[in-house]
């Protein structure tokens, strides 16, 4: 069943259509109702390596690996040896010695997990590295609009914001792209890298009303202000104004169209509250889907460890 599934998940480049179907596919199936998930963890540990907050990433990893029956251990680094300089391989490395089989590592340096992927044995699922890929977002994003939509295929979809500072633009565009949509960035010039086009194949925009124009979904992106250097904004009151989503602004896009944002939102700067709590808001579809793709990429990574004796 599992052949095509990689031993390690560092990112959506890389990974092949049929094996980001694979993904979707065994979400659903593992979260009808009745469907008991299959205990492939069990007898297994899960490192949860956070070395930047996160709520609803850390928290799902874990709901999902407790359901697959494993035991999960947690490292903070205010908490561990890491506040006295341990460095990031030293530490998975010292957990994966104790008899860790995965670790799901949050890092704020892009690389940080294939670096560990190339030095140790564990498997490694990427939970977020710096401003280069969250392969986990992109998958239950492309699900919860698999989910309410029925396809991916042909839908334009705007993934609009703080793009520089994004690893979900990246993953998501990446993602959506292998799997048939058509995908607009859109930010202020200040926040929107040269060469993202022809890098993501996508159209982009350095104004937010041309990209919502007939989109089917369209995605607020967090103003990342903890990486954020220099001075790429007036205020952030500015940025509402100029590039906040709205009713006003969503009423350009496809009538019906959906909104999303990654969590976790600055309400009132990317988007407005009343739109992220309003019948077009997808936010807490995307936070239960990630639930059931977190247990569908453990699973398939275990059951691929099985394979490989
Ligand atoms: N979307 C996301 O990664 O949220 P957390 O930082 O809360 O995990």
């Amino acid at each position: 069943m599992n052949h095509l599934f990689p031993r390690h998940l560092l990112g959506i480049e890389g990974l092949t259509r049929e094996a980001a179907i694979e993904i979707l596919d065994t979400a659903d199936t593992l979260s009808h109702e009745g469907v008991s998930v299959p205990a492939t963890l069990q007898g297994k540990t899960v490192l949860m390596a956070f070395f930047e907050s996160s709520t609803r990433t850390r928290v799902s990893f874990e709901m999902a690996a407790k359901r697959l029956g494993a035991q999960v251990v947690t490292i903070a680094p205010s908490t561990s040896s890491v506040s006295k300089g341990e460095s990031l391989l030293d530490t998975v490395r010292t957990v994966a010695a104790m008899g860790s089989e995965i670790a799901v590592v949050r890092h704020a340096r892009s690389g940080a997990a294939l670096f560990l992927a190339d030095r140790i044995a564990t498997t490694i699922i990427n939970a977020g590295d710096g401003t280069h890929e969250h392969p986990t977002q992109a998958l239950l994003d492309a699900l919860t609009i698999r989910r309410k939509l029925g396809r991916i295929e042909g839908l334009t979809i705007a993934i609009c914001g703080d793009v520089a500072h994004s690893r979900v633009a990246r993953s998501g565009a990446l993602l959506l792209r292998l799997l048939g949509a058509h995908v607009r960035f859109a930010g202020p010039p200040t926040l929107l890298p040269p060469g993202m086009a022809d890098a993501y194949g996508v159209s982009v925009y350095d104004r937010i009303e041309p990209a919502l124009e007939g989109a089917d979904v369209v995605m607020a992106l967090r103003v990342q202000q903890e990486r954020i250097a220099g001075n790429p904004l007036p205020s952030l009151r500015e940025y509402n104004r100029i590039f906040g989503l709205n009713e006003q602004r969503l009423a350009l896009a496809k009538p019906g169209a959906w909104v999303m944002h990654p969590g976790p939102m600055n309400r009132g700067v990317e988007i407005d509250g009343a739109l992220a709590d309003g019948p077009r808001s997808l936010v807490l579809d995307q936070v239960k889907a990630g639930v059931a793709i977190r247990t569908a990429v453990l699973h398939l990574v275990a059951t691929h460890q099985a394979l490989l004796g």
